[in-house]
C-alpha cells in the first residue's frame, strides 16, 4: 500500500511516500526560514504563499523520487492541524485534489500524532502503552497512550513552547532565527552548572510546563551583565538556559511514566532534536528502567513522512476523511 503525505502547517512543505505504513520511499522538504528571518518569527501570510509556490514542483519531485505516479497512489494523507490555517489549506486544497483525481481515500491527520508516529518509522509498529513528551515550535505537551491511536493530555505548558522558548533565547543571544539549534551548538562549549537558572514547576504537582520565568531570568541575567560591563560568556549561557529547560522536561517524564505505571517513552517533535535532551532522556530514563525511543534528528523536525505513517495506519482501519475536511488550527489530539 503505498501513502502520499502532505505537511504544509507551519514553514516547512513536506511531500512523502511510503510504502505499507512504515517504508519511507521518499521524504523532501523544502524550508522557509530564509523568508522569515528579517522578521523574527514565521509570518502567517508569507508562509501560505511560499507554500503554494513550492508543493506542486515539490510533489512532483517526491513521486519521482519513489519512482510512481499519482496512478500509484492507495491514499493520501494530509496535515489537518494544528497549525496556520492559511498555511494548512494549501496541503490540504492540494491532497483533496490528487485522492479525487486519482479516486483513493483521503485522511486528515494530526500534526501532533504524527511527531509521536515519527518514532514508529524507525523503530517498528506501536506497541502501546506509552508517555509520549511532545515538545515543539508550537507545543510542549505530555501524552498517555493506553492504545493505539487513543491520547490522554497529561500535562502542558502554561505559557510558551520549548522551541518558542529555545527560539527566544536564541534572539536574546544574538543566534538568528530559528535558534533551536544554533543555542543547541553553542550549549555544547559552555558549562551547563555555569548559572542557575529556575527549574519552573519542576516540583509543582502536576505535569504542566511554564517557560517564562525561566526566559525572564535569562533576560534579567544578559541586561545585569552588560550593565556591568561583562563580556557575555555566551557558551555558558546557553548551556545553563538549555539544562533549565531539559531538566524539567525530563523529570516530568519520567513522573509521568511512573504515575501511570508505563515503562515506554516516546520523545517527538523538533525540539527532540536536541542533543541534551536526548542524551539526558535516555540517561535518566534508563536509570528509572524505562525504555526512552526517540526519532532520529531528521524526523523530529516538521515532514510528512510522519504524517503519511499515521494516514496509513488510519485509512487501514477504515477510516476516511471527506472532500469537505476543513483545516483546524486549534485540532487537538483524539481522547
Ligand atoms: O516540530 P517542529 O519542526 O515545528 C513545529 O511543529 O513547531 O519544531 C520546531 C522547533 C523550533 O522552535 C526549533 O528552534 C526547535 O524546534 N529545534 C530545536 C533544535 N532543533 C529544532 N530546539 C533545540 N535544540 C535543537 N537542536
Ligand atoms: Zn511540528
Amino acid at each position: 500500500m503505498i501513502t502520499l503525505g502532505i505537511e504544509t502547517s507551519c514553514d516547512e512543505t513536506a511531500v512523502a511516500v511510503i510504502e505499507d505504513g512504515f517504508t519511507v520511499r521518499s521524504n523532501l522538504i523544502a524550508r522557509q526560514e530564509h523568508l522569515h528571518e528579517r522578521f523574527g518569527g514565521v509570518v502567517p501570510e508569507v508562509a501560505a504563499r511560499a507554500h503554494v509556490e513550492t508543493l506542486n514542483p515539490l510533489l512532483e519531485r517526491a513521486l519521482a523520487h519513489a519512482g510512481i505516479g499519482f496512478d500509484d497512489l492507495d491514499g493520501v494523507a494530509v496535515t489537518a492541524g494544528p497549525g496556520l490555517v492559511g498555511a494548512l489549506l494549501v496541503g490540504i486544497a492540494a491532497a483533496k485534489a490528487i485522492a479525487l483525481a486519482a479516486r483513493v481515500p483521503l485522511i486528515g491527520v494530526n500534526h501532533l500524532e504524527g511527531h509521536i508516529w515519527a518514532n514508529f518509522i524507525e523503530h517498528g509498529p506501536p506497541r502501546p502503552p506509552y508517555i509520549a513528551l511532545v515538545v515543539s515550535g508550537g507545543h510542549t505537551m505530555l501524552v498517555h497512550l493506553p492504545e493505539v491511536h487513543r491520547h490522554e493530555l497529561l500535562g502542558q505548558t502554561l505559557d510558551d513552547a520549548a522551541g518558542e522558548a529555545f527560539d527566544k533565547v536564541a534572539r536574546l543571544l544574538g543566534l538568528g532565527f530559528p535558534g533551536g539549534p544554533a543555542l543547541n551548538a553553542l550549549a555544547a562549549d559552555g558549562d551547563p552548572d555555569a548559572i542557575r537558572f529556575p527549574r519552573a514547576m519542576e516540583d509543582s504537582d502536576d505535569l504542566d510546563f511554564s517557560m517564562s520565568g525561566l526566559k525572564t531570568a535569562v533576560l534579567r541575567y544578559v541586561r545585569a551583565e552588560q550593565a556591568a560591563g561583562r563580556e557575555l560568556p555566551l557558551p555558558d549561557v546557553a548551556a545553563s538556559f538549555q539544562e533549565a529547560i531539559v531538566d524539567v522536561q525530563v523529570s516530568k517524564t519520567i513522573r509521568a511514566a511512573k504515575e501511570r505505571s508505563v515503562d515506554s517513552v516516546l520523545l517527538g517533535g523538533g525540539v527532540v532534536a536536541n542533543t541534551r535532551l536526548r542524551e539526558r532522556m535516555a540517561e535518566d530514563g534508563a536509570a528509572a528502567g524505562l525504555r526512552v525511543l526517540s526519532p532520529s534528528p531528521d524526523l523530529c523536525t516538521d515532514n510528512a513522512a510522519m504524517i503519511a505513517a499515521v494516514g496509513a495506519a488510519r485509512l487501514a482501519r477504515g477510516e476516511r476523511s471527506m472532500l469537505d475536511t476543513a483545516a483546524d488550527p486549534n485540532l487537538r489530539l483524539a481522547p
